[in-house]
């Protein structure tokens, strides 16, 4: 089992943390919106891959992460790679080589998890998870332990930003902090905006991912900074 090293997983936060998806950004000006919400403060950058397989929209990959890596990590933040595909197995490696740091796998789109989360880690990458809704909040118990960074709890059905938060994703939150070791963060995703990210918190999740409630405001810095604060992520 390869183990990820450790000052690199140190680099995922263990603290909340909230963490802008750029899927809702304006990608004619990318880097920009990036920028914006780096020099607010964000320290993680999720990015939302999708093929058209797993999820019926087709985003962007390699050549993306690769595009904002130099910016990202001169921030000091990191690259938290959401794979909404199939076979993610496939891509492992030409993402680790573009800049992504953290790589999370849906439970549902491979067989071959523990192989999956090995060779994410084998690629110097932390290794993440990922249930949908309708997976049990237990989806994670074999591989938890010895081969998992970053558990992802899906608050709405993946694939498109702007959703509502599903309501019974607070209790599942609180039944996967509950049960997984305490050295592998919890993200949510989905519907995080300044009144769920409270709650979102309080039942567990650490790392709050949000698009369109950072992206599709008008002011993207300003945006970041008050789901921070209601959250009380520093
Ligand atoms: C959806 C993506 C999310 C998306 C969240 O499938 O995984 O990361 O960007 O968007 P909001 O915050 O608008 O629900
Ligand atoms: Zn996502």
């Amino acid at each position: 089992m390869p183990a990820v090293p450790e000052e690199h997983r140190a680099r995922l936060p263990r603290d909340l943390t909230v963490a802008p998806s750029i899927l809702s950004a304006d990608f004619s000006r990318l880097g920009a919106q990036v920028g914006e919400v780096l020099a607010a403060g964000a320290r993680v950058i999720h990015v939302d891959v999708m093929d058209g397989h797993f999820v019926p929209p087709i985003t962007f990959g390699a050549v993306v992460v690769g595009a904002l890596a130099d910016q990202i990590h001169a921030a000091g933040a990191i690259i938290d790679v959401h794979l909404m595909i199939e076979r993610p197995e496939r891509h492992v490696d030409e993402l680790a080589r573009a800049g992504a740091d953290s790589i999370t796998v849906h439970v549902e789109a491979t067989p071959h998890l523990q192989y999956t989360l090995a060779a994410i880690r084998g690629a110097g990458c932390t290794a993440g998870a990922a249930l949908c809704p309708g997976t049990p909040a237990d989806s994670l118990s074999e591989v938890a332990t010895d081969s998992l960074d970053l558990a992802l709890c899906m608050s709405v059905n993946p694939g498109w930003g702007a959703q509502k938060f599903l309501p019974a994703s607070l209790d599942k939150l609180a039944r996967m902090r509950a049960t997984l070791p305490e050295t592998v963060a919890l993200e949510v995703d989905g519907g995080i905006h300044r009144d769920t990210a409270p709650g979102a918190a309080r039942a567990g999740a650490n790392l709050l991912v949000t698009g369109s409630a950072v992206f599709g405001s008008g002011d993207p810095a300003a945006a970041y900074a008050e789901i921070a604060a209601a959250a009380g992520a520093s």
